[in-house]
Protein backbone atom coordinates (compact mmCIF):
# COMPACT_ATOMS: atom_id res chain seq x y z
CA UNK A 1 0.00 0.00 0.00
CA UNK A 2 1.81 3.23 -0.89
CA UNK A 3 2.03 6.53 1.64
CA UNK A 4 -0.68 8.15 -0.25
CA UNK A 5 -3.83 5.54 -0.43
CA UNK A 6 -2.51 4.70 3.46
CA UNK A 7 -3.02 8.47 4.05
CA UNK A 8 -6.60 7.87 2.96
CA UNK A 9 -7.52 5.24 5.37
CA UNK A 10 -6.23 7.94 8.23
CA UNK A 11 -9.44 9.26 10.07
CA UNK A 12 -8.71 13.05 10.56
CA UNK A 13 -5.00 12.50 11.94
CA UNK A 14 -3.13 14.85 10.18
CA UNK A 15 -6.56 17.06 10.21
CA UNK A 16 -8.03 13.99 8.16
CA UNK A 17 -11.23 12.93 8.24
CA UNK A 18 -11.91 10.22 5.27
CA UNK A 19 -15.12 8.32 5.32
CA UNK A 20 -17.94 10.05 2.88
CA UNK A 21 -20.83 9.06 4.84
CA UNK A 22 -22.15 12.07 6.79
CA UNK A 23 -22.08 11.25 10.91
CA UNK A 24 -24.55 8.91 12.23
CA UNK A 25 -27.31 11.45 13.89
CA UNK A 26 -27.49 8.94 16.54
CA UNK A 27 -29.18 9.18 20.10
CA UNK A 28 -28.45 8.61 23.53
CA UNK A 29 -29.94 4.96 23.05
CA UNK A 30 -26.79 4.31 21.07
CA UNK A 31 -25.37 4.71 24.16
CA UNK A 32 -25.73 0.79 25.04
CA UNK A 33 -23.73 0.00 22.34
CA UNK A 34 -20.91 1.89 22.87
CA UNK A 35 -17.66 1.27 22.00
CA UNK A 36 -15.99 -1.51 24.11
CA UNK A 37 -13.21 1.08 25.18
CA UNK A 38 -12.48 1.06 28.93
CA UNK A 39 -13.60 4.62 29.52
CA UNK A 40 -16.63 4.31 27.58
CA UNK A 41 -17.98 1.76 30.21
CA UNK A 42 -17.25 3.88 33.21
CA UNK A 43 -20.61 3.46 35.39
CA UNK A 44 -22.40 6.61 35.26
CA UNK A 45 -22.78 7.77 38.84
CA UNK A 46 -25.47 9.36 40.56
CA UNK A 47 -23.31 12.56 41.12
CA UNK A 48 -22.76 12.46 37.31
CA UNK A 49 -26.06 12.53 36.41
CA UNK A 50 -27.31 15.00 38.54
CA UNK A 51 -25.51 17.45 37.45
CA UNK A 52 -22.35 17.70 39.87
CA UNK A 53 -19.25 15.72 38.38
CA UNK A 54 -16.77 15.45 41.23
CA UNK A 55 -14.39 13.75 39.15
CA UNK A 56 -13.00 13.65 35.34
CA UNK A 57 -14.66 10.32 35.08
CA UNK A 58 -18.02 11.76 35.92
CA UNK A 59 -18.13 13.65 32.94
CA UNK A 60 -17.86 10.46 30.63
CA UNK A 61 -21.31 9.61 31.25
CA UNK A 62 -22.35 12.73 30.77
CA UNK A 63 -20.77 13.66 27.59
CA UNK A 64 -22.07 9.94 26.61
CA UNK A 65 -25.77 11.23 27.14
CA UNK A 66 -25.22 13.77 24.93
CA UNK A 67 -23.54 13.30 22.00
CA UNK A 68 -24.12 11.13 18.78
CA UNK A 69 -22.43 7.60 19.57
CA UNK A 70 -20.02 8.26 16.52
CA UNK A 71 -18.84 11.32 18.05
CA UNK A 72 -18.58 10.23 21.26
CA UNK A 73 -16.35 7.25 20.35
CA UNK A 74 -14.52 9.48 18.19
CA UNK A 75 -13.40 11.31 21.32
CA UNK A 76 -13.20 7.65 23.92
CA UNK A 77 -11.54 5.02 21.45
CA UNK A 78 -8.49 4.73 21.02
CA UNK A 79 -6.44 2.51 18.19
CA UNK A 80 -6.30 -0.68 17.74
CA UNK A 81 -6.42 -2.89 20.26
CA UNK A 82 -6.36 0.08 22.52
CA UNK A 83 -3.07 -1.03 24.58
CA UNK A 84 -1.86 2.38 24.38
CA UNK A 85 -4.79 4.03 25.57
CA UNK A 86 -4.93 1.81 28.44
CA UNK A 87 -1.49 1.71 29.58
CA UNK A 88 -1.53 5.70 29.75
CA UNK A 89 -4.26 5.57 32.39
CA UNK A 90 -2.82 2.26 34.07
CA UNK A 91 0.88 3.26 34.15
CA UNK A 92 -0.21 6.15 36.18
CA UNK A 93 -2.16 3.63 38.81
CA UNK A 94 0.82 1.50 38.93
CA UNK A 95 3.39 3.96 40.48
CA UNK A 96 2.79 4.42 43.87
CA UNK A 97 3.60 8.10 46.10
CA UNK A 98 5.77 7.81 49.45
CA UNK A 99 5.35 11.15 51.55
CA UNK A 100 7.36 12.00 53.87
CA UNK A 101 5.88 11.90 57.44
CA UNK A 102 6.24 15.12 59.44
CA UNK A 103 6.31 17.59 56.54
CA UNK A 104 4.49 20.09 58.40
CA UNK A 105 2.84 21.39 55.02
CA UNK A 106 -0.83 22.54 55.41
CA UNK A 107 -0.83 24.83 51.91
CA UNK A 108 0.68 25.00 48.45
CA UNK A 109 1.02 27.02 45.68
CA UNK A 110 0.15 25.49 42.05
CA UNK A 111 1.49 28.23 40.46
CA UNK A 112 4.52 28.00 37.95
CA UNK A 113 5.44 29.18 34.30
CA UNK A 114 6.00 27.24 30.84
CA UNK A 115 7.92 29.00 28.13
CA UNK A 116 7.93 31.97 30.38
CA UNK A 117 4.18 32.63 31.08
CA UNK A 118 2.99 32.57 34.35
CA UNK A 119 0.42 29.87 35.06
CA UNK A 120 -1.94 28.95 38.03
CA UNK A 121 -1.39 25.51 37.70
CA UNK A 122 0.29 22.99 35.97
CA UNK A 123 -2.61 21.81 34.08
CA UNK A 124 -3.06 22.80 30.48
CA UNK A 125 -5.33 22.27 27.96
CA UNK A 126 -4.39 19.78 24.96
CA UNK A 127 -5.12 20.25 21.20
CA UNK A 128 -8.22 18.40 20.24
CA UNK A 129 -9.80 18.12 16.87
CA UNK A 130 -13.42 18.33 16.12
CA UNK A 131 -14.56 20.30 19.22
CA UNK A 132 -16.64 22.26 17.38
CA UNK A 133 -18.96 19.13 16.90
CA UNK A 134 -19.03 18.58 20.40
CA UNK A 135 -20.30 22.22 21.33
CA UNK A 136 -21.48 24.74 19.59
CA UNK A 137 -18.69 26.94 21.17
CA UNK A 138 -16.09 24.72 20.61
CA UNK A 139 -12.43 25.52 21.38
CA UNK A 140 -13.44 28.55 21.83
CA UNK A 141 -15.43 27.81 25.00
CA UNK A 142 -12.68 25.79 25.77
CA UNK A 143 -10.49 29.06 25.36
CA UNK A 144 -12.37 31.19 27.70
CA UNK A 145 -12.76 28.11 30.30
CA UNK A 146 -8.59 28.09 30.59
CA UNK A 147 -8.37 31.79 30.59
CA UNK A 148 -11.05 31.77 33.69
CA UNK A 149 -8.69 29.30 35.34
CA UNK A 150 -5.81 30.99 34.56
CA UNK A 151 -3.44 28.29 32.62
CA UNK A 152 -3.35 27.97 28.43
CA UNK A 153 -4.77 26.53 25.48
CA UNK A 154 -3.19 24.62 22.96
CA UNK A 155 -5.82 25.16 20.22
CA UNK A 156 -5.55 21.97 17.94
CA UNK A 157 -5.85 23.69 14.11
CA UNK A 158 -8.74 21.02 13.17
CA UNK A 159 -10.88 22.23 15.87
CA UNK A 160 -13.12 23.63 13.33
CA UNK A 161 -12.68 27.30 13.98
CA UNK A 162 -10.47 29.57 12.60
CA UNK A 163 -6.61 30.67 13.85
CA UNK A 164 -8.40 34.03 14.16
CA UNK A 165 -11.63 32.92 15.85
CA UNK A 166 -9.82 31.01 18.24
CA UNK A 167 -7.57 34.11 18.89
CA UNK A 168 -10.30 36.27 19.81
CA UNK A 169 -12.00 34.68 21.82
CA UNK A 170 -10.38 34.51 25.16
CA UNK A 171 -7.78 37.58 26.55
CA UNK A 172 -5.69 34.60 28.07
CA UNK A 173 -2.51 32.73 26.48
CA UNK A 174 -2.96 30.25 23.67
CA UNK A 175 -0.77 27.95 21.54
CA UNK A 176 -1.75 26.98 18.23
CA UNK A 177 -0.94 23.77 17.37
CA UNK A 178 -0.25 22.78 13.52
CA UNK A 179 -1.29 19.98 11.13
CA UNK A 180 1.15 21.14 8.14
CA UNK A 181 0.00 21.44 4.92
CA UNK A 182 1.69 20.30 2.27
CA UNK A 183 1.80 23.42 0.32
CA UNK A 184 4.73 25.45 2.33
CA UNK A 185 2.96 28.64 1.34
CA UNK A 186 -0.44 27.45 3.06
CA UNK A 187 1.52 26.56 6.14
CA UNK A 188 3.53 29.53 6.46
CA UNK A 189 0.86 32.19 5.47
CA UNK A 190 -1.25 29.82 8.64
CA UNK A 191 1.69 30.05 10.91
CA UNK A 192 1.97 34.04 10.65
CA UNK A 193 -1.86 34.11 10.99
CA UNK A 194 -1.14 32.51 14.06
CA UNK A 195 1.37 35.22 15.18
CA UNK A 196 -1.18 38.01 14.06
CA UNK A 197 -3.68 36.36 16.22
CA UNK A 198 -1.67 36.60 19.33
CA UNK A 199 -0.71 33.09 19.88
CA UNK A 200 2.03 32.63 22.02
CA UNK A 201 3.67 29.46 20.44
CA UNK A 202 3.55 27.21 17.70
CA UNK A 203 3.03 23.47 18.64
CA UNK A 204 3.72 20.86 16.06
CA UNK A 205 2.06 17.73 16.68
CA UNK A 206 4.51 14.58 14.43
CA UNK A 207 3.23 11.91 15.69
CA UNK A 208 0.56 11.47 12.52
CA UNK A 209 -1.80 8.69 10.90
CA UNK A 210 -4.91 8.10 12.94
CA UNK A 211 -7.07 4.57 12.24
CA UNK A 212 -9.33 3.97 14.54
CA UNK A 213 -11.74 0.99 14.34
CA UNK A 214 -14.89 2.90 16.01
CA UNK A 215 -14.44 5.52 13.59
CA UNK A 216 -14.44 3.14 11.05
CA UNK A 217 -17.31 1.23 11.92
CA UNK A 218 -19.22 4.44 13.17
CA UNK A 219 -18.29 5.79 9.53
CA UNK A 220 -17.30 8.75 11.78
CA UNK A 221 -16.68 12.07 9.65
CA UNK A 222 -16.87 15.53 9.43
CA UNK A 223 -20.09 17.47 7.94
CA UNK A 224 -19.27 18.65 5.12
CA UNK A 225 -19.94 22.40 5.68
CA UNK A 226 -18.01 22.43 9.33
CA UNK A 227 -14.89 20.71 6.94
CA UNK A 228 -15.60 23.28 3.89
CA UNK A 229 -15.18 25.78 6.17
CA UNK A 230 -12.28 24.05 8.06
CA UNK A 231 -10.31 23.78 4.49
CA UNK A 232 -11.23 27.40 3.91
CA UNK A 233 -10.19 28.56 7.20
CA UNK A 234 -6.67 26.45 7.00
CA UNK A 235 -6.18 28.49 3.90
CA UNK A 236 -7.66 26.80 0.69
CA UNK A 237 -9.47 29.46 -0.47
CA UNK A 238 -10.36 27.78 -3.59
CA UNK A 239 -12.67 25.04 -1.95
CA UNK A 240 -16.16 25.89 -2.36
CA UNK A 241 -19.68 24.87 -1.08
CA UNK A 242 -19.73 23.60 -4.93
CA UNK A 243 -17.78 20.95 -4.10
CA UNK A 244 -19.36 17.58 -3.16
CA UNK A 245 -18.44 16.31 0.50
CA UNK A 246 -16.13 13.28 -1.55
CA UNK A 247 -14.67 15.69 -2.64
CA UNK A 248 -13.53 17.45 -0.23
CA UNK A 249 -12.60 14.20 2.14
CA UNK A 250 -10.74 13.68 -1.13
CA UNK A 251 -8.89 16.82 -1.25
CA UNK A 252 -8.26 16.43 2.77
CA UNK A 253 -6.96 13.18 2.68
CA UNK A 254 -4.15 14.65 0.77
CA UNK A 255 -3.75 18.07 1.81
CA UNK A 256 -1.11 17.20 4.88
CA UNK A 257 2.20 16.91 4.66
CA UNK A 258 2.55 13.44 7.10
CA UNK A 259 6.19 13.13 6.48
CA UNK A 260 7.90 15.65 8.09
CA UNK A 261 11.44 15.35 8.48
CA UNK A 262 14.23 17.81 10.60
CA UNK A 263 14.28 19.95 7.40
CA UNK A 264 10.59 21.38 8.17
CA UNK A 265 11.39 22.63 11.73
CA UNK A 266 14.59 24.27 10.24
CA UNK A 267 12.70 25.59 7.84
CA UNK A 268 9.47 26.55 10.48
CA UNK A 269 12.08 28.28 12.72
CA UNK A 270 13.02 30.30 9.72
CA UNK A 271 9.56 31.58 9.27
CA UNK A 272 8.65 32.11 12.89
CA UNK A 273 9.77 34.16 16.15
CA UNK A 274 7.02 32.05 17.98
CA UNK A 275 8.50 29.90 20.47
CA UNK A 276 8.15 26.36 18.89
CA UNK A 277 7.19 22.91 20.78
CA UNK A 278 7.11 19.39 19.25
CA UNK A 279 4.51 16.94 20.58
CA UNK A 280 4.46 13.73 19.96
CA UNK A 281 8.52 12.68 22.06
CA UNK A 282 8.58 9.44 23.51
CA UNK A 283 11.85 8.80 23.57
CA UNK A 284 15.71 10.60 24.57
CA UNK A 285 17.06 10.32 21.17
CA UNK A 286 13.58 12.38 19.47
CA UNK A 287 14.18 14.31 22.67
CA UNK A 288 17.86 15.01 22.06
CA UNK A 289 16.43 15.68 18.24
CA UNK A 290 14.36 19.22 19.42
CA UNK A 291 17.35 20.16 21.20
CA UNK A 292 19.66 19.79 18.50
CA UNK A 293 17.46 22.28 16.35
CA UNK A 294 16.80 24.46 19.28
CA UNK A 295 13.41 24.23 19.91
CA UNK A 296 11.66 25.25 22.93
CA UNK A 297 9.79 22.26 24.36
CA UNK A 298 8.38 19.10 24.02
CA UNK A 299 5.75 17.14 24.78
CA UNK A 300 5.53 13.77 25.53
CA UNK A 301 2.71 11.95 24.12
CA UNK A 302 1.48 9.06 22.60
CA UNK A 303 -1.56 11.00 21.29
CA UNK A 304 -3.75 9.91 24.02
CA UNK A 305 -3.28 6.04 22.44
CA UNK A 306 -5.07 7.07 18.79
CA UNK A 307 -1.84 7.38 16.64
CA UNK A 308 0.24 3.76 17.05
CA UNK A 309 -1.43 1.27 18.89
CA UNK A 310 1.23 -0.23 21.38
CA UNK A 311 3.57 2.61 21.65
CA UNK A 312 4.78 3.20 25.47
CA UNK A 313 2.60 5.20 28.00
CA UNK A 314 3.93 8.50 28.50
CA UNK A 315 4.56 8.29 31.84
CA UNK A 316 6.43 5.49 31.57
CA UNK A 317 9.09 7.20 29.64
CA UNK A 318 9.11 10.59 30.74
CA UNK A 319 11.44 9.83 33.51
CA UNK A 320 14.23 8.94 30.97
CA UNK A 321 13.26 11.55 28.59
CA UNK A 322 13.94 14.67 31.06
CA UNK A 323 17.41 12.75 32.04
CA UNK A 324 18.29 13.27 28.38
CA UNK A 325 16.93 16.59 28.12
CA UNK A 326 18.40 17.29 31.39
CA UNK A 327 16.68 20.74 31.71
CA UNK A 328 17.70 22.12 28.46
CA UNK A 329 14.70 22.70 27.32
CA UNK A 330 10.86 22.21 28.98
CA UNK A 331 9.18 19.47 28.30
CA UNK A 332 5.45 18.86 29.06
CA UNK A 333 3.29 15.52 28.95
CA UNK A 334 -0.11 13.81 28.03
CA UNK A 335 -1.90 10.94 28.11
CA UNK A 336 -3.84 9.30 30.62
CA UNK A 337 -4.12 12.08 32.69
CA UNK A 338 -7.80 11.58 34.74
CA UNK A 339 -6.31 12.82 38.26
CA UNK A 340 -4.38 15.60 39.74
CA UNK A 341 -2.37 13.09 41.11
CA UNK A 342 -1.38 11.78 37.86
CA UNK A 343 -0.36 15.71 36.89
CA UNK A 344 2.03 15.55 40.36
CA UNK A 345 3.55 12.27 39.17
CA UNK A 346 4.42 13.19 35.91
CA UNK A 347 6.07 17.33 37.75
CA UNK A 348 7.71 13.79 39.65
CA UNK A 349 9.12 12.74 36.93
CA UNK A 350 10.73 16.02 35.22
CA UNK A 351 7.45 17.77 33.19
CA UNK A 352 6.79 20.92 33.87
CA UNK A 353 2.97 20.86 33.19
CA UNK A 354 0.27 18.12 32.11
CA UNK A 355 -2.04 18.72 29.25
CA UNK A 356 -5.71 16.68 29.00
CA UNK A 357 -7.12 15.55 25.88
CA UNK A 358 -10.20 13.43 26.45
CA UNK A 359 -11.71 15.04 29.92
CA UNK A 360 -11.16 18.41 27.90
CA UNK A 361 -13.56 16.98 25.30
CA UNK A 362 -16.10 14.97 27.94
CA UNK A 363 -16.35 18.44 29.90
CA UNK A 364 -16.97 20.52 26.75
CA UNK A 365 -19.56 18.19 25.29
CA UNK A 366 -20.99 18.04 29.22
CA UNK A 367 -20.93 21.69 29.74
CA UNK A 368 -19.44 23.72 27.39
CA UNK A 369 -17.08 26.26 29.10
CA UNK A 370 -18.34 25.67 32.36
CA UNK A 371 -17.69 22.63 32.30
CA UNK A 372 -14.03 22.50 31.62
CA UNK A 373 -14.00 25.15 33.88
CA UNK A 374 -14.95 22.65 36.17
CA UNK A 375 -12.93 19.70 34.81
CA UNK A 376 -10.00 22.37 35.75
CA UNK A 377 -10.96 23.14 38.88
CA UNK A 378 -11.54 19.20 40.08
CA UNK A 379 -7.70 18.79 39.09
CA UNK A 380 -6.77 21.93 40.47
CA UNK A 381 -8.15 20.78 43.88
CA UNK A 382 -6.96 17.07 43.30
CA UNK A 383 -3.97 18.52 43.44
CA UNK A 384 -3.54 20.79 45.78
CA UNK A 385 -5.06 17.65 47.95
CA UNK A 386 -2.30 15.39 46.51
CA UNK A 387 0.54 18.00 47.22
CA UNK A 388 0.01 18.74 50.68
CA UNK A 389 -0.08 15.18 51.60
CA UNK A 390 2.93 14.61 50.10
CA UNK A 391 4.76 17.57 51.97
CA UNK A 392 4.61 19.96 48.54
CA UNK A 393 4.07 23.52 49.26
CA UNK A 394 5.13 24.38 45.49
CA UNK A 395 5.76 22.78 42.55
CA UNK A 396 9.31 22.87 43.00
CA UNK A 397 9.39 20.54 45.91
CA UNK A 398 7.67 17.57 43.31
CA UNK A 399 10.31 15.22 42.61
CA UNK A 400 10.94 11.83 42.11
CA UNK A 401 11.83 10.90 45.65
CA UNK A 402 8.18 10.79 45.98
CA UNK A 403 7.24 8.12 44.08
CA UNK A 404 8.07 3.98 44.44
CA UNK A 405 7.21 2.09 41.18
C1 LIG B 1 -10.83 13.71 20.18
C2 LIG B 1 -9.37 14.00 20.18
C3 LIG B 1 -8.84 14.76 19.14
C4 LIG B 1 -7.48 15.10 19.16
N1 LIG B 1 -6.99 15.94 18.20
C5 LIG B 1 -5.71 16.35 18.28
C6 LIG B 1 -5.24 17.34 17.39
O1 LIG B 1 -5.95 17.88 16.56
N2 LIG B 1 -3.93 17.68 17.49
C7 LIG B 1 -3.08 17.11 18.41
O2 LIG B 1 -1.91 17.45 18.45
N3 LIG B 1 -3.52 16.19 19.28
C8 LIG B 1 -4.83 15.82 19.24
N4 LIG B 1 -5.29 14.92 20.15
C9 LIG B 1 -4.37 14.38 21.17
C10 LIG B 1 -4.33 15.28 22.41
O3 LIG B 1 -3.71 16.51 22.14
C11 LIG B 1 -3.56 14.61 23.55
O4 LIG B 1 -2.28 14.25 23.09
C12 LIG B 1 -4.23 13.37 24.11
O5 LIG B 1 -5.63 13.50 24.08
C13 LIG B 1 -3.80 13.16 25.55
O6 LIG B 1 -4.38 12.03 26.09
P1 LIG B 1 -5.70 12.05 26.98
O7 LIG B 1 -6.85 12.10 26.03
O8 LIG B 1 -5.62 10.77 27.72
O9 LIG B 1 -5.64 13.27 27.87
C14 LIG B 1 -6.65 14.59 20.18
C15 LIG B 1 -7.19 13.83 21.20
C16 LIG B 1 -8.53 13.55 21.22
C17 LIG B 1 -9.10 12.76 22.36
Amino acid sequence: MDRRFFSQLLAFGAGLFTTTQIAAKDDAADNENRADTPEANTPVSSAASSGLPVTVSDFVGQAAARLPRASFDYVTTGSEDEVTLRDNVEAFRRIRVLPPLLHGVNQTDLSTTVLGQKISMPVLLAPVAALRMLHPEGVMASARAATRAGTICAASSSALNSVEEIGRSSAGPKWFQVYVPRKRDVAAKLVARAEAAGFKAIVVTVDLGERKDADLRNRFTVPKDMLLKHLRDVGFSHLTDRNSHEELNAFNAAAWDISLNVDFFRWLRGVTKLPILLKGVLSPDAAQQAVDLGLNGIIVSNHGGRRLDGMPASIDVLHEVAQAVDGKIEILMDGGVRRGGDAMKALAYGAKAVLIGRPQAWALAAGGEAGVKRVLDILRDELTNAMIASGCATVDDVNASLLRV
